[in-house]
Order: structure tokens, then C-alpha cells, then sequence
């Protein structure tokens, strides 16, 4: 359901609850008729994320929302603030706040983020429940902005309220069941969705893959009954900064193929291994409704990863679009192998810059965890731009080092290279396997399989997919050639 975002000059008196920011120290607004003595008597101390619900006899239940030091606010933790008002709201309808009046924060900087946070806190996934009683019940969020931010606050919940309706949509694909979504479902959905927001589209075939030497794609596909497909989703504005390539690995279901994946709860979340692909095309989807200046193509890289009598095998030679060529060592190492004909296709085009999405190795979740994804790349400029992108959109991400002193691990008999290195830095021996593929195009790669899901509610992130890597392109590409 989508939720109503709308600027008000004061708080509505018909709203079900009002979310009032008080710092860990200083005033406490008088509209909460209690003193900082009375909230600590509640465990209440305004600390960062801290929630106390004041019912109130007449009017508005109000919510006092701890926002930390309120001499250091940041954009991150009004985003914070916002979730944390919508988990404690719980089933009321209509929710104010005056979070985004806060003098410290920019107007438009906080009112975006707030609206993220409300939003993406709000999110479930509800596509295959009859019984909606789980659903979120939040159909207004009234921002309180007095004249001085009112028209800045505006702007920025509009905005807001486009990428979070964008990682929501990132979310939803990767939360949707294997069997619902194929790639020929995610393609139809690319359709539709570039029709409705301004985007040219072109979507090849297994036919076309073959004979576009696509042979990654051809491969991993082979073991499926579900044919492949490649979506290619361009934004073109007049006059553009510049043009950013995107490409999103959308392995719809990973079994590991012939080197099968044990049945543990793992297997489970790999219809979540197209997640790169769905924050591409959220992040599409978005471009034109925010005036991006730069010019954007998206590739998808669609198939499911299935061991069959047809399926591709160990020791098995795959040729990429760009004529290099890998001995397949593990088959369940088949990211790698569709995005190198996703980034091969791009760097054709010699855009200014490429970035690759990817739920692409275990080994970042063992190295970064689940709350930070990976990034590497060749230039590194670029990565910085990447990095900067991550904390404006408070998705956290750590370089790692594209290490040439590894490459000799993907030393192949019989190919360029194997598809799989040894048993230690697997991150990076992806990362070196992808590099082969960009020539010397600016290229950064993003390793999202550690910060794919959550197993709970956690902030604005909701209990499964998170859409990680949505805002971070939106954000990336809103200031590219800038
Ligand atoms: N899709 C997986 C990576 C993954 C793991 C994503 C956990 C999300 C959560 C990928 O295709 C894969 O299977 N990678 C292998 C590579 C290995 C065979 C070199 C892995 O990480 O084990
Ligand atoms: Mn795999
Ligand atoms: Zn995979």
C-alpha cells in the first residue's frame, strides 16, 4: 500500500500520532508535557533510537523519538529516526512528525531521508499472504516544516519518496519466490516498468545470446528448462554529463548447478541472487522522475543457475562476448560467468564509467559481514565516487583490494582462466575474474551477498530483502559527470 507523503505548516489535530524529536540533552519541546526528569523515569533519555509512546487523553497519541546529541545531527540518523517512529507507531494510520524541522540538517536532505526511513520501515512483503493482518497500516506520513524549510522539505520528500518506492521494488523482486519470478518474468517486468518511466528497453533471447557470443550466459543457463534473458534498459536525457553503465547479476534461482549447493537455509535465500539486477532496475525506473543529467544504460543478466543432464559441467570451456575464455572449475562460481558478458557488453558502448551489482560471493559476508558490502574497482577515482554515493545513501560499504598478486590463482590449463581460485580471498578472486572483462574503462564492482537480506527488522531495513545497493546507484548516478 502506498503511503501518502504531504507537507504541513503545523501538526494535523486528526492524526493518529505525532513523532517529537528530543536530544539527549538540551530542551524538550513543551508540546510533550513532560520534563526530561519525568521521560527518565521512563527509561527515556533521547539517546539515538530510543522510542516512548505517551498516550495522550484527547488528541494525537505522541511519540518521543531520541535523536542523539542534538548538536551532531545527521542526515543518517533522521533516516533512523523516521523508522524507528514508524516501528513504534505499530497499527495507527496516520503519522506526523516534526523531525524534518530540525534546524542543523539541510531541508531537503532530511525530508528525503525521513521519507526513506518511514517507508522503508513500513515495507513487507505481502504478494502471497491472504491473511493481511501483517500488512503496514501507515497511509499518511505528515511532515510538520515551517516556512524557513517548507519549500526545501517539499523537494526532498518527493524525492524520497521515489527511491524509497524504488528499494521497495528492489525488495519485492528479490522477496519474490523463484517460481514467480523467472527471467522471462523479470523481463516482462523491465517492460512494463521502462514503458511507464521514460526508458528505452531491448531484451535478447537465448537465440540472440548465442549468436551475440553471450556464451557466460549460454552456460549457466543450460542446466535450465527457463530460457535466459538480457535486458538492456537505456536513459537518455538531452545534453548529458556523461554515461554510467550498470549491470545487475539476476541469477533468479542459484542451486550451485552440477556443483549442487547443500540443502540448508542458505539454498533457500538464493531466489534473492538477482538482487543486483533488481537494484538496477529500481535504480532505472527512477531517472527520469529525478532529472538525472547523465545518460544511463542498465544491463540485467537473467537466468536461473540449475544442474540437469543438460547442464553445464566441470572442465566445461565457456566463450564470453569479448572472446576470452574460462575452464569451469565450480559451476556454482556462475555470477562471475553472466556478468562477464554483461560487463563486455557495456564497455562496448566506452562509457565514462561501469559499475557492476552482485550478490557474488560468500567469502565478502565472511570478510565485511552482513551490514557492509564490498567494493573494488580499477580506477580509483571512480571508487571514491562509488563510496561517497554509499554514505550519502547510509549503505555501507568497504574497499577491498583488487590484488594482481592473486591472479595467478585463476591460472587456468586449458583457458584464460579458471572460473574459481583457491580457498582464501574469494571476494577478491571474483573481483580479479570481472576486471578481465573492463578493459580500462572506469569500473567498480559491488559485492552485495552479504547485505542482500536480514533475518529481522533492523532500522528501515524490513525482515528479509533489503534493495541494498538501490539508493547507493540513484545517489551515484544523480551526481555523475557532475
Ligand atoms: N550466489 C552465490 C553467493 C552468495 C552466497 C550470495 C551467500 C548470497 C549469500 C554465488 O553464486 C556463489 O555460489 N558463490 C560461491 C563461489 C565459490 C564457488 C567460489 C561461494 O561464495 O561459495
Ligand atoms: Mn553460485
Ligand atoms: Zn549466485
Amino acid at each position: 500500500m502506498a503511503v501518502a507523503v504531504e507537507i504541513v505548516k503545523s501538526v494535523p489535530k486528526t492524526v493518529d500520532v505525532v513523532g517529537v524529536p528530543v536530544g539527549s540533552s538540551g530542551a524538550v519541546p513543551r508540546s510533550l508535557g513532560l520534563t526530561r526528569a519525568a521521560l527518565a523515569l521512563h527509561g527515556f533519555e533521547g539517546k539515538a533510537g530510543q522510542t516512548l509512546l505517551i498516550p495522550a487523553a484527547t488528541g494525537p497519541t505522541q511519540i518521543a523519538l531520541g535523536i542523539g546529541d542534538p548538536n551532531a545531527l545527521t542526515v543518517n540518523g533522521l533516516r533512523s529516526a523516521a523508522a524507528s517512529l514508524v516501528r513504534a507507531a505499530g497499527k495507527r494510520a496516520t503519522v506526523a512528525t516534526t523531525l524534518a524541522d530540525l534546524e542543523g540538517v539541510e531541508a531537503k536532505a532530511a525530508a528525503q531521508a525521513i521519507v526513506e526511513g518511514a517507508l522503508l520501515a513500513s515495507y513487507r512483503y505481502m504478494g502471497l499472504k491472504t491473511d493481511t493482518s501483517g500488512a503496514s497500516t501507515i497511509t499518511t506520513l505528515s511532515l510538520v516544516a515551517g516556512e524557513k524549510r517548507n519549500a526545501g522539505v517539499r523537494l526532498g520528500a518527493e524525492r524520497g519518496s521515489v527511491t524509497a518506492a524504488a528499494a521497495s521494488l528492489a525488495r519485492d523482486l528479490a522477496n519474490t519466490p523463484p517460481g514467480h519470478l523467472t527471467a522471462r518474468k523479470m523481463a516482462d517486468q523491465a517492460v512494463e516498468l521502462a514503458a511507464a518511466t521514460g526508458l528505452t528497453i531491448e531484451v535478447f533471447n537465448k537465440d540472440q545470446l548465442l549468436a551475440m557470443g553471450c556464451g557466460g550466459m549460454i552456460g549457466v543457463n543450460q542446466g535450465s528448462v527457463e530460457p535466459p534473458r538480457v535486458v538492456r534498459l537505456s536513459y537518455t536525457p538531452k545534453n548529458p554529463t556523461g554515461h554510467l553503465v550498470l549491470v545487475g547479476k539476476g541469477v533468479m534461482y542459484d542451486s550451485g548447478g552440477i556443483s549442487l549447493k547443500p540443502s540448508d537455509a542458505m539454498h533457500a535465500k538464493m531466489k534473492m541472487d538477482m538482487s543486483g539486477a533488481a537494484a538496477v532496475l529500481a535504480t532505472m525506473s527512477t531517472l527520469k522522475a529525478l532529472k538525472v543529467k547523465a545518460a544511463v544504460t542498465g544491463y540485467l543478466m537473467c537466468t536461473d543457475n540449475l544442474p540437469s543432464g543438460g547442464a553445464f559441467k566441470l572442465g566445461d570451456v565457456l566463450t564470453f562476448r569479448n572472446g576470452k575464455t574460462a575452464e569451469i572449475h565450480n559451476t556454482d562460481a556462475e555470477g562471475r560467468l553472466v556478468l562477464a558478458d554483461g560487463l563486455s557488453l557495456g564497455v562496448e558502448a566506452k562509457p565514462d564509467a561501469i559499475v557492476d551489482i552482485a550478490t557474488l560471493t560468500g567469502a565478502v559476508l565472511g570478510a565485511l559481514g552482513p551490514k557492509i558490502a564490498g567494493v573494488f574497482g580499477n580506477d580509483q577515482p571512480f571508487v571514491e565516487q562509488v563510496k561517497d554515493a554509499a554514505v550519502r545513501a547510509d549503505e555501507q560499504i568497504w574497499q577491498l583490494p583488487l590484488a594482481k598478486e592473486y591472479r595467478k590463482f585463476l591460472d587456468s590449463n586449458v583457458a584464460d582462466m579458471k572460473n574459481v581460485g583457491g580457498p582464501y580471498g574469494g571476494a577478491i578472486v571474483a573481483a580479479l575474474f570481472l576486471a578481465e572483462f573492463v578493459g580500462d574503462t572506469p569500473w567498480a564492482h559491488l559485492d552485495i551477498a552479504g547485505t542482500m537480506d536480514v533475518d529481522g527488522d533492523d532500522g528501515y531495513l524490513s525482515k528479509g530483502a533489503t534493495g541494498f545497493g538501490t539508493r547507493l546507484l540513484i545517489e551515484l548516478a544523480s551526481n555523475f559527470g557532475k
